[in-house]
C-alpha cells in the first residue's frame, strides 16, 4: 500500500479529457492528472479546442493541472489568469518538452539553455500569478552538470511542486533516469520533489520508491499508458481485467468518433492505445496486435480491435518494457 501521492504525467496528443475521463471511471487509483501543454496567449485566450480538453465540464471528477508552454511572461500570466477563472488554483509550467520545433525556440527543455531568462521570466510569473505555480523539468538542456546552476534559480522561488524528469533534452525518453541528478533536487529544494521516469510496474514503483523513502510525489507516464490500473496495482488492488480493457476501449473509440468525425485519424489514436496496452498482454496478443498495427482499413482495423478485447488475456506485474529489465532502480 501507499500513502503517497501518484500522478498521470501529462501525454500531449494522448492523455487529454477523453482519455483521462475513462481512466478515471474504470480504473482510478491516480490523484491528479496532469494535462498535456497549451501554448500561451497574449490575451489568455484559450482556444475552443483546447478548452475540450481543460475546461472542467470536460473533466468531470478528476482532479486536473493545467499545464503551460511558454517563455512570455505576459503570456503565461494572462493564460494563467483565465485557468483560475475556469476554477483551477495550480498551473504547472513545462520546462521539459524536447521536441525541436519548441526546444529551437527557447521554450520547453530549450529554456533551461536560457538561464538569465528563465530567472527574469520566474521572477514576473511567482510575482503576478495568483495562483500555485509547479515546475515540470529535466535537468539540463546538452549537460547534466547544468542542474546545479538551474536548481540554484528554482530554488529563489516559492514553487510548489518540482517535478524532476532526470534527463537531459537529447535523452528524449530513453537512457537511464540520472538519479545522482534527481537526488540533488530532492537534497536541495526546500520546496517537495516529485520523481518521474521509467516506472513501469508496482515492483519497480516499490523499489523506487523504498530507496527513496522521503519522496511523497510520483509521476508516471508511460507505465500507466500500457498498464492503466498500475496506481491501483501499487495500492494493493487488482490487476486490469479483460472487461476493464474492453470497456477502456470502446468508450476512448466512441467519445473520440464523436469528437472527431473522422475515422482516419480514430484509427490512428487507437493504434496508439493498443501499442500501448500490448505490453501487459501474453505473446499471443501481442502477435495479433502487430497484425492490428499493419491494418488501413477503418473496417477492418476495428473488427480485428474488437476481437482482441474480446479474447485478450492480462499478464499481471508485465508493463511498459518491463522484460527487458530497462533499470532496476
Ligand atoms: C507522447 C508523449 C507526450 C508527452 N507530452 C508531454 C506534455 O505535454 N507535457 C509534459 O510535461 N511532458 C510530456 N511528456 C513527458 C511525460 O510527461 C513524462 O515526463 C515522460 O514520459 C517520462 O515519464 P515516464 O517514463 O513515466 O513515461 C510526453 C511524453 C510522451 C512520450
Amino acid at each position: 500500500m501507499s500513502e503517497n501521492q501518484l500522478y498521470f504525467a501529462p501525454m500531449e496528443g494522448i492523455t487529454g479529457s477523453i482519455y483521462r475521463r475513462a481512466h478515471h471511471r474504470i480504473f482510478g487509483g491516480v490523484d491528479r492528472y496532469y494535462a498535456p501543454f497549451i501554448f500561451t496567449n497574449p490575451k489568455g485566450k484559450i482556444s475552443k479546442k483546447d478548452l475540450l480538453e481543460i475546461a472542467p465540464e470536460h473533466n468531470e471528477g478528476c482532479w486536473v493541472v493545467p499545464q503551460l508552454l511558454s517563455n512570455c511572461a505576459e503570456d503565461f500570466i494572462a493564460t494563467a489568469h483565465t485557468l483560475k477563472g475556469l476554477g483551477y488554483d495550480e498551473v504547472n509550467l513545462n520546462l521539459g518538452c524536447p521536441s525541436s520545433t519548441v526546444a529551437s525556440k527557447g521554450r520547453g527543455s530549450g529554456f533551461l539553455g536560457e538561464k538569465e531568462a528563465l530567472k527574469a521570466f520566474l521572477a514576473d510569473i511567482f510575482d503576478k500569478t495568483d495562483m500555485k505555480i509547479s515546475l515540470k523539468t529535466r535537468i539540463g538542456l546538452n549537460r547534466a552538470d547544468e542542474f546545479d546552476d538551474i536548481l540554484d534559480i528554482y530554488q529563489a522561488f516559492p514553487v510548489e511542486m518540482l517535478i524532476v524528469h532526470p534527463r537531459i533534452r537529447m535523452d528524449y525518453y530513453s537512457g537511464k533516469p540520472d538519479m545522482e541528478a534527481f537526488e540533488k533536487a530532492s537534497a536541495r529544494m526546500p520546496f517537495p520533489v516529485c520523481y518521474n521516469g521509467d516506472i513501469f510496474t508496482a515492483a519497480a514503483y516499490g523499489r523506487v520508491s523504498e530507496k527513496y523513502s522521503d519522496i511523497r510525489h510520483w509521476m508516471i507516464g508511460r507505465g500507466l499508458l500500457s498498464n492503466p490500473a498500475l496506481c491501483r496495482e501499487i495500492r494493493g488492488g487488482d490487476c486490469a481485467s479483460r472487461e476493464e480493457l474492453a470497456d477502456y476501449y470502446h468508450t476512448i473509440r466512441d467519445e473520440y468518433e464523436v469528437r472527431l468525425q473522422g475515422n482516419k485519424k480514430v484509427v490512428f489514436l487507437m493504434k496508439e492505445f493498443w501499442h500501448y496496452i500490448s505490453w501487459i498482454l501474453s505473446e499471443e496478443d501481442r502477435q495479433e496486435i502487430d497484425v492490428l498495427m499493419h491494418l488501413r482499413d477503418g473496417a477492418e482495423f476495428f473488427r480485428k480491435a474488437e476481437e482482441i478485447a474480446a479474447n485478450c488475456t492480462v499478464v499481471k506485474g508485465q508493463g511498459f518494457h518491463s522484460e527487458m529489465e530497462v533499470h532496476k532502480f
